[in-house]
């Protein structure tokens, strides 16, 4: 007969338990995203996302040092440009502000991965992913084979300013073919993507958009991003990708996907990388602030959660805070 303290054995005290943690989170698995903006000294405050801001490139450096003493290796990028239009031609523009800011850490900070996020929803006045075919309240599309065009111009900007990651994160139908094809062409044959290949339409989003100013003017994003719903729509798009030659792939929201994670660890065999989005931050800070639970605690079982689910990296605005916890 075993006695009764059989399995409590195993967690009598810090050290034993640590001997035997199964999931282990380092700094080096975080990527920490920023938001960039045009002109100096700026630190502009999220009020959707207590502790994040918008950043002009003088600060942005200025952090960046600190996220490197805390051993965080990659930085993802959005940026806020100068001025929206149709088609966000700021995305592509050779001094666009991404542009701009992956060059300067490139210079500052060589030993950092700069991911740059593919996206149009900041650049574009209508706030939607790609350029609108029929405008209107409730009749438009965005037009996916033209909006390929404007991927291409994008990643080659971004490659050409020095970024080592693309990531397409519109749910445009071929972009990652699209960008690999280009990138090949102009023989940056050592710039790589993730894609955002398993992106859900989701409320979690609700603070990003404040931090971007990126909310759509009309409409949702239902008819390009996935329905929370569907898992095996999930892992088509995730093969899909695969095929189309991305490098790593991503499950976003990371939370309340757990199983999406889970299964794409299981079925594939490239990185998977999994988005702890703005909704899932700004509900640990809120209740924080509230009083209501131990933030820091509530975010380290998150992303533990989210690495136990078979996350390789995660995108976390929790990084700079939870990287001192980790080891
Ligand atoms: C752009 C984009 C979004 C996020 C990342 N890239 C917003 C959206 O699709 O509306 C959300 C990230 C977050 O919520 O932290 N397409």
């Amino acid at each position: 007969m075993f006695p009764k303290t059989r399995h409590r054995r195993l967690r009598q005290n810090s050290p034993v338990r640590e001997l035997l943690r199964e999931t282990k989170l380092e700094a080096a698995q975080l990527i920490l995203p920023f938001f960039v903006t045009h002109g100096r000294g700026v630190k502009k405050p999220i009020s959707s996302m207590p502790g994040q801001f918008q950043l002009s490139l003088d600060e942005l450096l200025k952090q960046l040092a600190k996220v490197e003493k805390a051993g965080i290796r990659a930085v993802i990028l959005f940026g806020i440009p100068k001025l929206k239009d149709p088609v966000g031609s700021e995305a592509y523009a050779p001094d666009g502000i991404i542009q701009l800011a992956i060059r300067a850490i490139r210079k500052s900070f060589p030993d950092l991965i700069v991911l740059a996020d593919l996206c149009f929803c900041e650049y574009t006045d209508h706030g939607h992913c790609g350029i609108i075919k029929k405008e209107g309240r409730s009749n438009f599309e965005v037009d996916n084979d033209a909006t390929l065009e404007i991927i291409r111009k994008t990643a080659a900007a971004q490659a050409e300013a020095g970024a080592h990651f693309i990531a397409p994160s519109g749910m445009t139908d071929g972009a990652v073919k699209a960008i690999r094809e280009e990138l090949d062409n102009r023989s940056y044959l050592k710039t790589g993507i993730l894609a955002y290949s398993a992106k859900y339409a989701s409320a979690f989003y609700g603070p990003f958009r404040e931090a971007a100013e990126s909310a759509p003017q009309f409409g949702d994003r239902k008819t390009y991003q996935m329905d929370p719903a569907n898992i095996r729509e999930a892992l088509k798009e995730i093969r899909s990708d695969i095929d189309e030659g991305a490098d790593m792939v991503m499950v976003k929201p990371a939370l309340s996907y757990l199983d999406v994670i889970s299964k794409a660890k299981e079925e594939f065999h490239v990185p998977v990388v999994a988005y702890n989005v703005s909704g899932e931050y700004s509900m640990v800070k809120a209740a924080e602030q509230l009083g209501w639970m131990d933030g820091e605690r509530a975010a380290l079982e998150i992303l533990q959660s989210i690495k136990r689910a078979g996350a390789d990296l995660i995108i976390t605005y929790h990084a700079l805070e939870i990287a001192p916890h980790l080891k």
